[in-house]
């Protein structure tokens, strides 16, 4: 063989090998599950749980206790928050009775069975909380009068000491078997542009109350949960959190760590600041830092509650991908502050499960539970799935362009000798395969690059 030969016979082997080890050639691309069809095994990937030193949790409800999705769960996370399960609404019937929703029952049984963490969420909160919380006996509103507010402190105080016995009579006593270690005591509580009230959400809460009614929940969660329904001897088992959204917007983030810093003066018994992050691909991933970095410095701990990236929509390969930076990028920033961080959790277990998912795929595995980019992201650095973190593009900033026009330009130059040798050689005429083991044509593989590429200008 000439030498010419030998290069372009090593370029072509090259530039196959890598389509095919990068995993650009997507041999289960046409194996998406029907809904008929049998459950998708799930990938021996490296757990997340396994590439961080903080708790990795996941929003769920009863869907994810079970079949391949519980196995994908419980392959990488070791915290679940009910998504919908433990918000005011699901605890009481339509006589306003307390009858705990059979959701409750399900995800405790499945966190205490699988030795999973429960973040448990929410108690007070302004969304999802029948209408007769806030009303008189004779379905009249409550107002500011005495009388008013007492029987709206008493609910509370009722509401918030009624779940945690039902909690502790079924699963244990907290810091003594019970899976739950945290607590969502009060969401969303302020709001940005309120500058009449300090940016209190003028809630039927805040409205009955005023913001006293903050200081009561966690008083009241701490007694509850920490003094009595608490393991004998058990240290403050249940770290109790304030929850609110778009903490990495400094206005309101402003707002929010005033109202903290307000409760910690007055002692109230609060634990921890929790950072929703329904962010997306335009929300700078610095000003996820900078949330975590003004946030610090209270004695408080932190947690990343509710985390998803949706791409914007329709969504694409290319999205994907710059989701799978972006995913990386913020579990950078996690990783660097992780002495701080209680948990972080994503909201969703796999796309379709979203909340947002309209507004394009924002979770880390699609919809036959197959990790995405983000997945690759998250662990890059940290795991061994060296050659598709490869195809994330590698360190730093670098481009993945400039990676995959490599790619491309072996492979093209692999295909061009193919041709050559399939016109000047009797013995490699008519071989469609370039690579016995492949089973891929050099089109084919170059077609299923292209349609894999970031389209340029990324
Ligand atoms: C969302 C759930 O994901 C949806 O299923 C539900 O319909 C509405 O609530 N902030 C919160 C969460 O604290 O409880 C919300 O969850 C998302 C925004």
């Amino acid at each position: 063989m000439r030498v010419a030969s030998r290069v372009f016979a090593a370029l072509a082997a090259a530039g196959l090998a890598f389509v095919v080890v990068s995993g650009v050639v997507d041999s289960s691309a046409a194996a998406l599950p029907t809904a008929s069809a049998p459950e998708p095994p799930i990938e021996e990937l490296t757990p997340i749980r396994d590439t961080v030193v903080f708790p990795v949790g996941v929003a769920i409800d009863s869907r994810e206790t079970e079949g391949a999705t519980s196995e994908l769960l419980l392959r990488h996370f070791d915290q679940v928050t009910p998504e919908n399960a433990m918000k005011p609404e699901s605890w009481y019937d339509a006589a306003h009775e307390f009858a705990p929703s059979p959701e409750i029952a399900s995800l405790m049984d499945f966190a205490a069975a699988n030795d999973l963490r429960v973040y448990g969420h929410v108690l007070v909160w302004h969304n999802q909380i029948p209408a007769w919380f806030f009303e008189r006996a004779d379905g009249t509103p409550l107002t500011t009068a005495p009388a008013d507010q007492q029987i709206l402190k008493d609910r509370m105080h009722d509401h918030i000491f009624a779940v945690a016995k039902y909690l502790s009579d079924n699963w244990g006593s907290f810091g003594g078997g019970n899976p739950v270690v945290a607590f969502d005591v009060v969401n969303e509580a302020v709001v940005e542009g309120a500058s009449d009230n300090l940016g209190m959400r003028p809630s039927d809460w805040y409205r009955v109350l005023g913001e006293r009614y903050v200081d009561l929940a966690f008083r009241y969660a701490d007694e509850a949960f920490n003094q009595m329904y608490a393991a004998p001897g058990a240290a403050h088992p249940v770290a109790l959190f304030i929850n609110d959204y778009n903490t990495d917007q400094p206005t309101k983030r402003a707002v929010y760590l005033a109202l903290i810093d307000r409760l910690l003066a007055r002692g109230v018994p609060i634990d921890g600041i929790g950072h929703q992050f329904h962010v997306g691909l335009d929300v700078p991933v610095d000003n996820l830092a900078r949330a975590l970095d003004d946030s610090g410095g209270r004695g408080l701990v932190q947690a990343v509650t509710e985390m998803d990236v949706p791409t914007g929509t329709p969504p694409s390969d290319a999205t994907f991908l710059e989701q799978g930076y972006y995913y990386r990028d913020a579990f950078r920033v996690f990783r660097d502050r992780a002495d701080d961080l209680f948990s972080v959790t994503v909201w969703g277990l796999y796309d379709a499960r979203s909340w947002r998912d309209s507004q394009g795929g924002p979770l880390v595995f699609d919809d036959a539970l197959r990790a995405k980019p983000a997945y690759y992201g998250i662990v890059e650095g940290h795991a061994d799935e060296a050659p598709l973190a490869e195809f994330l593009g590698g360190s730093g900033s670098t481009s993945p362009m400039l990676y995959v026009a490599g790619a491309a330009l072996l492979a093209s130059l692999g295909a061009a000798w193919l041709v050559w040798r399939r016109r000047h050689s009797a013995g490699v005429a008519g071989r469609a395969k370039v690579h016995p083991d492949a089973g891929v044509s050099a089109d084919e593989a170059l077609a299923t690059l292209s349609r894999r590429l970031p389209p340029s200008g990324r």
